[in-house]
């Protein structure tokens, strides 16, 4: 390999509990994955930036004086946008030479693209002797996932790639981008994340979609309650005023409104090493993304559903936007590898292909290497 200067890391991610609520000012809890995406960099001299993939013959050259221009390229679109919106919040771009290495399973839900952005901008200040502000980065990350590549997102992933730490889960208000880390003692259990494989489709829009008439309900509660997010509305508050919402809308307010309620109580019941309680919680955060948020589908059903019969297992839900990609589930440490085969097998048998199981870690957001 080529000589590199640095090598920059940062993670994919999963969610325990929070989902679909950080665009909403709610409070999530992702954590870091040692699923990453690898930037190997050195400062080039010229106004040019290189990228090559470890997985791809193709090679793309970004010129920083016209980063705004890449947004229909087939690949390097996700560098461009970070690149574009590190420079445009006034950060100096240098031309350098990368090689990109993702670990992190593309479509997966496990936050490729937020790990691509991130370590792209981490390897973009490193080269250019910045102190690495993983915040700012993930804002960076963030404003370019939504106004270069389209999609409405709000901060959890960019944030969790940037600012994970090993064996910590993140309960990060999106309303403030605080944190508050936490350990995650999962006791007799284990973490068990697991891939439905379904082709990728319709999450972007769909996920617009979703933004629409959660901000619709919004406006509309706003007539009656000072509330500045949905997030800010209790479960009492959506008992008396609900009812000004129609149909759909009634539905996505109500997961959001009651999701919030569920990380407060899974805080809780993490902090006092209270796992079966946290089981739960995420049965019924699946429930609501099922049947009130409607962002599962069958493959993401059928898995959970295998997952939750199975007796080493206390609680599975899908992690992520949804409409495939990864659940995860807590699962008994005697019992995973018989929870994996019974599960991967109930899954071949009711969908027709197989499903992927991760050996992952909680790990570290932005890592910096001189190599
Ligand atoms: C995607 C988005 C996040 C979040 C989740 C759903 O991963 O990028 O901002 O909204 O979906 O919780």
């Amino acid at each position: 390999m080529t000589k590199y200067d640095y090598k920059v890391t940062a993670a994919g991610r999963i969610n325990i509990i929070g989902e679909h609520i950080d665009y909403c000012g709610g409070k999530v809890m992702p954590a870091a994955l040692s699923l990453n995406n690898t930037v190997y960099v050195r400062p080039n001299g010229t106004d040019k930036i290189n990228i090559s993939w470890t997985t791809l013959d193709d090679k793309v050259t970004l010129d920083i004086n016209k980063l705004d221009s890449y947004k229909g390229v087939k690949y390097g679109n996700y560098q461009a946008g970070a690149a574009y919106m590190w420079q445009q919040a006034g950060h100096k771009v240098l031309g350098c030479d990368m090689l990109h290495d993702c670990t992190v399973p593309f479509g997966s839900g496990l936050s490729s693209s937020a790990a691509i952005e991130v370590s792209t901008i981490a390897a973009l200040a490193t080269i250019a002797d910045e102190p690495i502000d993983s915040v700012r980065i993930a804002l960076s990350a963030q404003q370019a996932e939504r106004e270069y590549t389209g999609v409405n997102c709000g901060i959890m992933d960019q944030y969790a790639s940037a600012c994970g730490k090993k064996d910590r889960v993140m309960l990060l208000d999106c309303s403030t981008v605080e944190c508050e880390y936490l350990p995650l003692v999962l006791g007799d259990y284990s973490l068990v994340i697991i891939n439905c494989n379904k082709p990728h489709n319709l999450v972007e829009s769909k996920y617009n979609e979703r933004r629409s008439e959660v901000e619709h309900g919004l406006k509309t509660l706003q007539t009656v309650l000072d509330v500045s997010c949905l997030a800010e509305v209790t479960e009492e508050q959506f008992e008396k005023h609900g009812n000004l919402l129609g149909g759909k809308v009634y539905d996505r307010c109500k997961h959001v409104v009651e999701e919030c309620a569920r990380v407060e109580k899974a805080a809780v019941a993490m902090k006092r090493g209270d796992i079966k309680t946290l089981g739960e919680l995420l049965n019924a955060s699946h429930k609501s993304l099922k049947e009130l948020y409607e962002v599962t589908g069958k493959e993401l059903d059928a898995l959970v559903a295998a997952a939750q019969s199975h007796p080493a297992c206390i609680g599975s839900r899908m992690t992520g936007a949804g409409f495939g990609g990864c659940t995860i589930s807590l699962v008994h440490k005697d019992g995973v590898e018989q929870f994996k085969h019974a599960v991967a097998k109930e899954y071949r048998q009711n969908i027709g292909y197989d499903c992927k199981i991760y050996d992952a870690e909680i790990s570290d957001g932005i890592t910096v290497t001189k190599i």
